[in-house]
């Protein structure tokens, strides 16, 4: 992966047009919002959601954003409400991410929620970050365009600093104006801010007209990385399965018989495309135990092991 040449494309039209058609290829673009430089793909396309991961040396799959052009586009992803509504009216296109539930017929990668059945929507309002959800037509997955444990980027050129050679193209739209991720507000339950930023739980609050929970104040997440709200099977998890035992799902990795292969041929991007989608499938064959095959602790097997270790931690009782 390391032998692409990642493009510069000025934000003019070309250039908008050209990354609507990289993406729409698989391939990954950077491009400016108000907040900070986010990492694109096509949400709905499992391969290139991987390779965000993969180009970001992200070592666990934490759900990402999905970025769309208007709100019947979001409406077609989560189920809408009335203080979604609200929030939209008064703060999109900007700096606001909602967490929504998930539609049960939202085309977007499993990979994208990581597995949740709520989902990270927010409509920019960079006209950059809005050329181009405009020109791709579809939701675009993206976190920030860093590098794992770096600092956000805010210029095309801190995205090249961390990411060239990793990724198709960087799309230069100039400074991000905010330079701070966007708040997040989740909106599954009482309305509660995820992540602070420049729109501001009082904000909020003059809109809901109720106030809105900072996160801290819920004692059930007491840990940063939200592991509590993570997806995990109902079947028990057997890691690093050398044989299959009677009775298992199999979920295999590389030239063997299994119920489910991860990656035939033992490419970690792959095995991370059909993770998700692989763990729900087998988990919905109703076995009690779920087997999967060892896989090798390098490059993206790093976050693919983070998450099946999750899955197969002892559960809380709730
Ligand atoms: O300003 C921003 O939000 C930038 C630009 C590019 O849009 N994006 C960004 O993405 O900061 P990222 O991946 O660096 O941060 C996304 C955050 C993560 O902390 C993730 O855990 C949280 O959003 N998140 C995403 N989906 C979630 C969900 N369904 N439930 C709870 N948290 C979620
Ligand atoms: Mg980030």
């Amino acid at each position: 992966m390391s032998d692409l040449v990642t493009l510069r494309l000025d934000a003019d039209a070309p250039g908008v047009a050209r990354a609507a058609e990289i993406l729409a290829e698989g391939g990954l673009v950077a491009f400016p919002t108000e907040t900070v430089y986010g990492l694109g793909a096509d949400a709905a396309n499992d391969r290139a959601v991987a390779r965000i991961y993969e180009a970001k040396g992200r070592p666990s799959f934490n759900p990402l954003i999905v970025h769309l052009s208007d709100i019947e586009a979001v409406q077609r992803l989560v189920v809408w409400s009335e203080p979604a509504e609200r929030v939209a009216q008064a703060f999109w296109p900007g700096p606001l991410t909602m967490v929504l539930p998930l539609r049960e017929d939202a085309r977007v990668s499993r990979l994208v929620t990581a597995g949740l059945d709520t989902l990270a929507v927010r409509l920019p309002a960079n006209p950059t970050a809005r050329a181009l959800l405009n020109a791709f037509d579809g939701p675009v997955a993206a976190p920030s365009a860093n590098p794992s444990g770096r600092i956000s980027p805010t210029r095309a050129a801190h995205v090249l600093e961390g990411l060239d050679g990793k990724i198709e193209a960087v799309l230069d739209g100039g400074r991000c104006g905010v330079g701070l991720e966007s708040t997040i507000l989740g909106l599954t339950g009482k309305p509660t801010i995820l992540r602070p930023g420049r729109v501001t739980s009082e904000d909020l609050g003059r809109v809901l007209g109720r106030p809105v929970l900072e996160r801290k104040d819920r004692d059930k997440i007491s840990a940063p990385g939200q592991l509590a709200s993570h997806y995990a099977p109902r079947a028990r998890v057997r890691l690093n399965a050398a044989e299959w035992r009677e009775g298992e799902a199999r979920l295999g990795f590389g030239d063997e018989p299994c119920d489910l292969n991860l990656s035939r041929s033992g490419d970690l991007v792959e095995a991370a495309a059909n993770l998700f989608e692989y763990l729900h499938r087998l988990d919905a064959s109703n076995a009690e135990v779920i087997a999967v095959a060892p896989i090798p602790h390098v490059g993206l097997g790093v976050a693919i092991n983070d998450r099946l270790s999750r899955a197969a931690a002892p559960r809380e009782t709730p």
